[in-house]
């Protein structure tokens, strides 16, 4: 039996350069493997644990559904759907809460963050978020689960869910590990922690034509471009970062030596930079914009997506339902 991968993206925004680098990639690395049989999904249920309009969420939803076609992701090759449609999720979800104490939930870091992000709004969903994450990976006894560096936390209680089903209820769950990509952590265009679409001038979006993008990078903070130590932080590193997966490790190492000796013109590091970023969105801006022409074919993608889905779920959900006794 081929292993299986799993991954999701909230639909808070249009995708940047951190999805891109650090989950697109390895989803696309994983779907091109044939070893592997991969679900990709719209996170639209996690994207409800913290503040959102209803308005434009349907548009939300589908501009991540657009950003992962025409990043690359091949409905022949991968089941991609929205999370919300699987109805077996949620309640394989109840049935994981009840095995996941309260003080275990209240330690994890991203749920402090969120805290202090939005005190106002820690609801019981925020709570049981990496519960709901485990029900995503584990509805598909997913193996890989490619995604950025900041949800090891969230695998880790994926795992512990596996363990304890399986010591309990005699369940076969895989013990998911993160794939990881090259690009599994993209620092901020503002210098301060990573890429990231909640922060205003963080990131690159997918869509952003050159001129933005020239405009963004102009705006991250530098230095005089010379000294006796490469900083590696701040918006220096940010830049040599992206330099690095744009344009080559050599192109970084060059610029690393400029650093220590004759310095660094900041402003043609970021010319050329922005150049290299286009040449890689411009192609994937090309296929997005054919496939806003086509909202009927998303919609029969997203269905297709959804029975391939459902099949391996409610198989998942009927084993679990029998192994603690519901049925
Ligand atoms: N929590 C993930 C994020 O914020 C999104 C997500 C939800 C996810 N369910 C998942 C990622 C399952 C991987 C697997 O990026």
């Amino acid at each position: 039996m081929k292993k299986r991968v799993l991954s999701g993206i909230r639909a808070t925004g249009r995708l940047h350069l951190g999805n891109y680098l650090g989950a697109v990639k390895g989803m696309l690395e994983l779907q091109n493997n044939p070893e592997y049989e991969t679900f990709y999904m719209v996170a639209d249920l996690h994207t409800l644990t913290t503040p959102f309009e209803t308005k434009d969420f349907q548009s939300k939803i589908k501009d991540i559904v657009l950003d992962y076609l025409s990043a690359g992701l091949d409905p022949e090759k991968c089941a991609l759907f929205v999370q919300s449609h699987i109805k077996e999720l949620l309640e394989l979800t109840y049935l994981f809460s009840t095995q996941v104490t309260v003080a275990r939930m209240q330690h994890i870091p991203t749920f402090k963050e969120k805290i202090k992000q939005y005190p106002k709004n820690v609801n019981v969903a925020l709570l049981n978020y990496p519960v709901l994450m485990a029900a995503d990976i584990l509805l598909y006894k997913a193996t890989f689960v490619p995604v950025g560096i900041d949800q090891e936390p969230h695998l880790e209680i994926a795992r512990e869910v596996a363990r304890k089903m399986n010591e309990k209820f005699g369940t076969d769950f895989p013990e998911p590990k993160r794939f990881i990509t090259k690009g599994d952590y993209v620092p901020s265009l503002t210098g301060e922690g990573k890429m990231s679409k909640s922060i205003s001038g963080s990131s690159i979006l997918l869509t952003d034509s050159l001129e933005t993008i020239k405009e963004r990078l102009a705006k991250t903070p530098t230095d005089l471009g010379k000294g006796d130590k490469v900083p590696d932080s701040g918006g220096v590193n940010t830049l040599l970062t992206l330099v690095e997966f744009f344009e080559g490790k050599d192109k970084r190492e060059n610029y690393e030596k400029d650093y220590l000796k004759d310095g660094i013109k900041y402003s043609s590091l970021k010319e050329e930079l922005a150049e290299a970023i286009y040449k890689e969105l411009k192609p994937i801006q090309e296929r997005r914009a054919k496939l806003e022409r086509d909202p009927e074919y998303i919609e029969k993608i997203l269905k297709e997506g959804s029975l391939k889905a459902t099949k391996v779920a409610s198989e998942t959900l009927l084993e679990v339902k029998k192994a603690m006794g519901l049925v």
